[in-house]
């Protein structure tokens, strides 16, 4: 009989390397298993798809409020700023939750599927001219991780010069020195404080202003907390999506050979990281309200308990779940239940015109290392490359007003046939504001 340890590690370079060891480990603790989420910092984790749907129904037993849990983490806590509570749609339940979630829908709503297009391509267009001339990118440093952020600059109504401010709060949130990652922390918390105070001073077609004339009537803090909510919450797995389809579409033969003859697509790519590397691995974290023993596992009041989405979708034996012929099958990667990700639509056209955009702008994309090489990033909560350094035939950037069939134009490129790309018209309006 194989040694079963007490919990098991979801942080450091080894989980990140090879996460199935880790779920194999837990699923021989059974449905739920303990883990450690940074070192000494236990919790549960639900990594059977049954027993995850059941959870992230039963809205009686569980409570996505972790105030109590909260209480009992010292102050230094490095999960607090993850989970700690807010008041915004994913922390609160019942009432409260509809309200807020209904800010995030309504307004995402308001952008018609054409204006997102447009708006993803203009992004996306920017970031390539950016890296097309060199032959070589790291596609998740110089495009995946840049994409959402750029995208959400723009919706949310700042100014374009504002885009690269966004990018480097964000990359300094995640920096592993506490003093920068605190300096990132309150230079985010000025960035949206700015923008709403522009916002109240002269509205727009934007998120930003539509989120605060809401019928919900949100407060300032609420306001700024919905705002952050949507920037966090759409930023590391839209970027993670991206990233980890397009490696599944470099590194996989079936779609390596498609790229040229256009057999499987980004759609067929997105599906599959959807089911096999969900971009949020696992979260979803709850507290029971009262003592529960929940598939065989005795859980206490307001302890942490989250869902694996990665070891539920990818869980060995054949479940109703399982992929049909032809069909998309059922997974978790955006969770499931009342706090299920409210944009699933929206995000899934942004990641597919983002890896549209890139597979048709450059022509002999490739891995530009070996894919065995390819490193993943530490962390429990998500999963995402480090890296994608991949190469491509250069092509010269497309700018403004040049003709690509002038013949005295001085951007030429290797590959004529590829260098065109038509220019988006500027974004339109978008629809009405609530009446
Ligand atoms: C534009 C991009 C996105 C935005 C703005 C966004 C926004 C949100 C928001 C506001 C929530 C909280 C909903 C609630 O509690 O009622 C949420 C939940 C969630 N989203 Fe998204 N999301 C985006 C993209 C994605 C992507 C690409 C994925 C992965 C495929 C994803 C996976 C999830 C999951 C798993 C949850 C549940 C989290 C939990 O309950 O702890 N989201 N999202």
């Amino acid at each position: 009989m194989s040694y079963l340890p007490d919990s098991v590690p979801l942080y450091g370079p080894e989980f990140a390397a090879d996460p199935y060891a880790a779920y194999e480990k837990l699923r021989r603790m059974g449905p739920v298993g303990r883990v450690e989420l940074a070192p000494g910092q236990h919790a549960y984790l639900v990594t059977d798809y049954r027993a995850a749907l059941d959870l992230l129904h039963d809205t009686v037993t569980w409570s996505k409020d972790t105030r109590p849990w909260q209480q009992k983490q010292p102050a230094d806590s490095p999960l607090v700023p993850m989970l700690g509570w807010r008041p915004n749609a994913l922390f609160n339940d019942g009432k409260a939750h509809e309200r807020y979630r209904s800010v995030i829908t309504d307004s995402y709503a308001l952008i018609e599927p054409h204006q997102l297009r447009r708006q993803v391509s203009t992004v996306a267009n920017q970031l390539i001219d950016g890296f097309a001339a060199d032959g070589e990118a790291d596609l998740i440093g110089q495009y995946a991780r840049r994409l959402p952020l750029l995208l959400f600059n723009s919706q949310f109504g700042a100014d374009d010069q504002e885009g690269p401010r966004l990018e480097a709060d964000m990359a300094g949130m995640l920096d592993s020195q506490p003093d920068k990652a605190v300096q990132a922390n309150r230079d985010f918390v000025s960035y949206i404080t700015e923008l709403i105070h522009s916002k109240r001073l002269q509205r727009g077609q934007d998120l930003t202003s539509w989120f605060m004339d809401h019928p919900a009537g949100l407060t300032p803090e609420e306001l700024a907390s919905q705002i952050v909510l949507t920037m966090l919450a759409g930023n590391e797995p839209t970027a993670n999506l991206i990233g980890n389809a397009l490696e599944e579409m470099l590194s996989n033969p079936a779609y390596y050979s498609s790229l040229t003859s256009g057999a499987l697509t980004a759609h067929d790519a997105i599906s599959d990281v959807l089911h096999n590397d969900p971009p949020m691995a696992n979260y979803s974290a709850h507290v029971p309200r009262h003592a529960v023993n929940f598939y065989g596992t005795w859980i206490r009041p307001h302890e942490l308990v989250l869902v694996s989405y990665h070891a539920a979708n990818t869980e060995p034996r054949p479940t109703a779940h399982e992929k049909t012929a032809g069909g998309d099958g059922a997974h978790l990667a955006w969770a499931a239940g009342p706090h299920s990700c409210p944009v699933k639509q929206p995000a899934t056209l942004i990641a597919t015109v983002a890896i549209q955009q890139l597979t048709s702008r450059l022509n002999d994309l490739e891995l530009a290392v070996p894919r065995n090489e390819l490193r993943w990033r530490p962390g429990g909560f998500h999963r995402a490359l480090a890296q994608l350094p991949a190469r491509f035939t250069p092509i010269a950037p497309n700018p403004d007003g040049v003709s690509p069939w002038t013949s005295s134009s001085p951007y030429t490129s290797t590959r004529p046939d590829r260098t065109w790309s038509p220019k988006p018209p500027a974004c339109e309006p978008s629809g009405p504001p609530y009446r």
